[in-house]
């Protein structure tokens, strides 16, 4: 009882605060924005499914910076390159925390590194990550990559699974091998199914807009009998889910190692190689929760990016014929192509740079906020205010990217320059830039230049022979996935596909596995 009263009282405050604060004139400028009313201000208009449309709206209408308030949080939206770079990277040292996510925080996440502020724990845990993804060291894990890559073309051609299970299944192997040093030889894995639960608690819990308690953190004090609190028992639910999935990988990781088992090398590993195999408890939570956090953001990210290319590949022969032209010049047919052969082969990487702008696997990046008061070109920003970068409308401004609707890789003319104006915004900005950059951009180009060098996606045809060509939606939230479709993967040739058979032996054997 005490709890609700103190609860309404604080509630009350609260929301006397905004009406003051909304009501009395500031005397600085605020960005742009669209008109906000008292207390709610643009609450009626936040859209609540494909943000990014909205916001491309509001950005031809109000410019680079348009500012929101939603029950007095300032949200600023960054709509062009410039402005996200000035502020999340030349100003990193104030741009980089999170905005605090109470659901994900009561549903378990408050660990998670890439929800953390940028504290002691966000440090520690990034750091165990970069220095193990840094670009210099990741030739180690080139020849697993690529076997995965040829599993992948091998399992669609044999039509083991759809080409969205295969996907899941093969990205999972790779990012759960090189952090945990576990291979995944079954669908029903349990390290596997664990990662893929707990990344849809995740994407559900982080959701932006959709829980009340994120916009009113006090509400998470309110006991759990109070009609109306369901939230929290679905928390409590959620936690559970996400601890196990958190500690059962590294536990099994860390006796797997202490058993000589483990594939080496594999993040957790050398976590527990610096520290002698001796880690205290509290070292040993940062690297279990710095290993969740980098499968997480690697594998929903990395299946949404292969899922696009094959649709564009489907949709677009000339593109896919031209790419195959290369690889056969550059790489021939008696063997299959490598990450190494990246820098001959411009066209396939203009192709995985294409997939990458059309259809962003996070189209509105992950928010960042502001640590306290700034001004920036005259407006006056607000500490807390969240820092929303407008990526999907950066990738999609027609004075950048002519005909920018249009799946177009020749748009590049096959220069890294051009190149890096996409891969320089899907990975996020200044201290939080994605640590998975260039492993991630590594899986993407394996399995391209795999697929595209051994077999030929086309539609699938009805009875009466007509190309099937599928409608396709990318879905909303923070994560865009394209809907289900189907198409055909065919061997462009005997030799390819006897390439391929040869080439997955070299995938562990399972007898090596924990
Ligand atoms: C196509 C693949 C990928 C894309 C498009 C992508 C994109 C992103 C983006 C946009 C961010 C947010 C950056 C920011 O806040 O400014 C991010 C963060 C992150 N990504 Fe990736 N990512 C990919 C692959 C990976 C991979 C393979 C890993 C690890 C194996 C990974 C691990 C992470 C982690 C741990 C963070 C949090 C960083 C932080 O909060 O400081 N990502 N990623």
């Amino acid at each position: 009882m005490v709890t609700t009263r103190i609860a309404i009282t604080a509630f009350s405050a609260c929301v006397g605060w905004l009406v003051f604060s909304t009501l009395v004139p500031r005397k600085t400028k605020r960005p742009p924005g669209p008109r906000r009313l008292p207390v709610i201000g643009n609450v009626l208009e936040f859209p609540q499914n494909f943000q990014w449309f909205t916001f491309s709206k509001w950005a031809k209408a109000y410019g680079d910076l348009v500012y929101l308030e939603v029950f007095g949080q300032p949200i600023i939206l960054l709509n062009s390159p410039k402005a996200a770079k000035d502020l999340l990277e030349q100003r990193s040292a104030i741009c980089s925390d999170r905005p605090p996510l109470e659901m994900a925080y009561l549903s378990g996440f408050d660990k998670v590194f890439v929800l953390s502020p940028c504290n002691d724990n966000w440090r520690l845990q990034k750091k165990i990550v970069t220095q193990d993804l840094a670009p210099r060291l990741l030739p180690r894990y080139h020849a697993f990559q690529e076997g995965e890559a040829r599993l992948l073309a091998k399992s669609i051609i044999e039509d083991v699974g759809t080409l969205e299970h295969v996907a899941k299944l093969r990205i999972g192997t790779i990012i759960i091998r090189i952090t945990y040093g576990r291979y995944i030889s079954a669908d029903d894995d349990p390290v596997l199914a664990m990662a893929k639960a707990s990344m849809d608690v995740f994407t559900r819990a982080a959701e932006p807009g959709v829980w009340l308690v994120d916009s009113l953190p006090i509400l998470k004090y309110l006991p759990a009998w109070l009609p109306g609190t369901d939230f929290l028992a679905t928390a409590k639910s959620w936690r559970e889910i996400i601890h196990k999935a958190a500690w059962d990988p590294y536990l099994g990781s860390k006796r797997a190692y202490e058993a000589g088992s483990v594939l080496l090398p594999n993040t957790c590993a050398t976590a527990l190689e610096e520290a002698d195999g001796k880690l205290p408890r509290n070292l040993e939570e940062q690297v279990a929760w710095a290993a969740w956090t980098m499968t997480a953001g690697g594998m929903h990210t990395t299946v949404i990016s292969t899922l696009n290319f094959f649709l564009e590949m489907m949709l677009n022969p000339e593109i896919q014929a031209k790419a195959q032209k290369e690889i056969d010049s550059v790489v021939g047919r008696d063997r299959l192509p490598t990450i190494s052969d990246g820098a001959s082969l411009p066209y396939v990487r203009s192709i995985v740079t294409e997939v990458f702008r059309l259809n962003p696997a996070i189209p509105l990046g992950i928010p960042h906020a502001l640590n306290t008061d700034d001004i920036y070109e005259g407006m006056h920003l607000p500490k807390g205010s969240i820092l929303i970068p407008n990526v999907w409308h950066m990738l999609h401004d027609p004075d950048v990217f002519t005909n920018p609707m249009k799946f177009d890789p020749d748009r590049y003319q096959n220069l890294d320059s051009k190149m890096n104006k996409v891969t320089d915004l899907v990975f996020g900005f200044g201290r939080r830039v994605c640590p998975g950059k260039a492993f991630g951009e590594g899986n993407v180009f394996a399995i391209a230049a795999t697929i595209l060098a051994t077999c030929y996606i086309v539609p699938k045809v009805d009875d009466n022979g007509n190309d099937v060509i599928p409608d396709i939606v990318h879905s909303s939230g923070s994560l865009s996935f394209p809907s289900s479709f189907d198409c055909s993967i065919k061997p462009r040739s005997a030799q390819a596909y006897g390439l391929l058979s040869h080439a997955v032996v070299d995938v562990p054997d399972s007898s090596l596995v924990n």
